[in-house]
C-alpha cells in the first residue's frame, strides 16, 4: 500500500513474537523462560541455562547429562581450522577472529547445516555451544604467541576455557573453582536480552533461512559495536583514562552531559532499561566479591564506584533514567580474571550464543516468519537525466 511507520532504531516496532525472554524496562525485571534472574544466577549454571533457553524448560538430569555430554565431545576444533589462525596478524581483534571463524565452522559441516532439518538443527547446536570456547581461547593465544591448548574435557565449561586459556601444556591448567563459578555467572548474566541488536541481526539474516552458522556470525559481528557488548571493553578504557587523569570523575560526567562533545558514560543507559539493570546488581556483587580476593588494590574498582556515585546524584543521569548497564561493572571481574581487554566482549558473544540460538531456532519455527525486509521513506532526488561523465 506504501503505507509503512518510519521508526529509526526499531524503538516501537515489535519484530516477533517470542516465549523466550521477559523483560520490564521501567521495573528492573529480566526473567529467562519465566523464571527471574536472580534465581537464575543464584542457583543455576551456565549450560543449565543454556538448555533452559534454547530447549523451553529446565532439563531433567538426564536431559541434562546427555546436553552436556554432547557439547563435551565436539569441543575439538577440525584440526585444519589451525591454520586458518595463522592466517591473521598478531594483533587481530578477536571478535574478528571469532567472527570469521564461526561463519568458517560452516565450510566443515556443509552437509549437516540444514536450518530445517531436526537432527541437523541440534548437532549444530552442539558444535556452536562446544567450538566457540576453543575458538575464543586459540583466537587470545595466537595474539600472545602461544601454542593452542587443546580442550580438556573433563573439565567444566567455564574452567576448560580457562584451562584454554591461559594452561600452557597438555595437563589442565590449575583453575581456582571459585573464579571458574564468577564466569559462570557472567555467562548466565548474558544468555538472553530479547531483541536487542545482536539478536535482531542473528534473526533476521537467519530469516533468509541461511545455516545458523552463519546467522550467529551476523549476531557476533553486531555485537562488537561499542554502543552494544563492545561497551564492556570501552568501559575498562574509560576508567583507565579517568584513573590517568587523576581520578578526576567529575569532569567526565560533565563531558558526558556535554551536547557538544560526542563522549558518552560507556556502561551507563539502555534503550529498554528505565530502572538500575538487575544483572548489574548482580555483577556488582560479584565483583566486589571477586575484587576483594583477586585484585583488592585495583583503583579501577573505586574509581568506577565513585562514577556510578556521581552519575546517579546527577539531574542529567535522573532526567533521563540513565542507570548503570550489564557492561559497567563485567569489564573489572574479567580483567581480575586475568582476561585482556579485547577479549572482554568475546566473553559476552560465549555468554550470549544459547540466546542467540534459542532466538534463532524461535523465529524458524514461528509460522508468521516471513524474510526480514524493513521499508524505508525515500528522501534523494526525484527523476534525474544521466549526465556523461565529461559534461560533469
Ligand atoms: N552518557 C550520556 N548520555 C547518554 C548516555 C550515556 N551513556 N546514554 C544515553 N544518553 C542520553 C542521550 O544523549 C540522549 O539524550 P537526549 O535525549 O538529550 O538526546 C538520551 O540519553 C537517550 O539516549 P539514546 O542514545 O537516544 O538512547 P538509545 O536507546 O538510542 O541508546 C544506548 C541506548 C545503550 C546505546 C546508549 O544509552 C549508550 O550509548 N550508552 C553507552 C554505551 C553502552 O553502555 N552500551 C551498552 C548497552 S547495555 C548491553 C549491551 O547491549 O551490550
Amino acid at each position: 500500500t506504501g503505507l509503512t511507520t518510519y521508526d529509526p532504531g526499531f524503538a516501537s516496532t515489535s519484530s516477533c513474537r517470542s516465549d523466550i525472554t521477559y523483560l520490564n524496562g521501567e521495573a528492573g525485571i529480566l526473567r529467562y523462560r519465566g523464571y527471574p534472574i536472580e534465581q537464575l544466577a543464584k542457583s543455576s549454571n551456565f549450560l543449565e541455562v543454556s538448555y533452559l533457553l534454547i530447549f523451553g524448560e529446565l532439563p531433567t538430569q538426564s536431559e541434562l547429562d546427555y546436553f552436556e555430554q554432547q557439547i563435551t565431545i565436539h569441543t575439538l576444533l577440525h584440526e585444519d581450522m589451525r591454520q586458518f589462525f595463522d592466517a591473521f596478524p598478531k594483533s587481530a581483534h578477536p571478535m574478528a577472529i571469532l567472527s570469521a571463524a564461526t561463519a568458517g565452522l560452516s565450510t566443515f559441516y556443509q552437509d549437516h547445516y540444514d536450518p530445517k532439518d531436526e537432527r541437523d538443527v541440534e548437532v549444530s547446536i552442539y558444535r556452536l555451544m562446544a567450538k566457540m570456547p576453543t575458538i575464543a581461547a586459540w583466537s587470545y593465544k595466537k595474539s600472545i604467541g602461544q601454542a593452542f591448548i587443546y580442550p580438556w574435557n573433563k573439565l567444566s565449561y567455564p574452567a576448560n576455557f580457562l584451562h584454554m586459556m591461559f594452561g600452557v601444556k597438555a595437563e589442565p591448567y590449575e583453575v581456582d573453582p571459585e573464579i571458574a563459578k564468577a564466569l559462570d555467572l557472567l555467562y548466565i548474566l548474558h544468555a538472553d536480552h530479547e531483541q536487542n541488536a545482536s539478536t535482531t541481526a542473528v534473526r533476521l539474516v537467519g530469516s533468509t533461512q541461511v545455516n545458523m552458522f552463519a546467522a550467529i556470525a551476523s549476531g557476533i559481528n553486531a555485537l562488537w559495536g561499542p554502543l552494544h557488548g563492545g561497551a564492556n571493553q570501552a568501559v575498562l578504557e574509560m576508567l583507565a583514562e579517568i584513573r590517568d587523569a587523576d581520578g578526576d570523575t567529575a569532569s567526565f560526567v560533565a563531558r558526558a552531559k556535554d551536547k557538544n562533545d560526542p563522549f558518552r558514560l560507556m556502561g551507563f543507559g539502555h534503550r529498554v532499561y528505565k530502572n538500575y539493570d538487575p544483572r548489574a546488581t548482580i555483577i556488582k556483587e560479584t565483583a566486589d566479591k571477586v575484587l576483594r580476593k583477586l585484585a583488592p588494590n585495583d583503583p579501577l574498582f573505586e574509581i568506577a564506584q565513585e562514577l556510578e556515585e556521581a552519575a546517579l546524584s546527577d539531574d542529567y543521569f535522573i532526567e533521563k533514567k540513565l542507570y548503570p548497564n550489564v557492561d559497567f561493572y563485567s569489564g573489572l571481574i574479567y580483567k581480575a580474571l586475568g582476561l585482556p581487554t579485547e577479549m572482554f566482549t568475546v566473553m559476552f558473544a560465549i555468554g550470549r550464543l544459547p540466546g542467540w540460538i534459542a532466538q534463532w531456532k524461535e523465529m524458524m519455527s514461528d509460522p508468521d516468519t516471513r524474510i526480514g525486509r524493513p521499508r524505508q521513506i525515500y528522501t534523494g532526488a526525484a527523476t534525474r537525466e544521466y549526465v556523461e561523465i565529461e559534461n560533469r
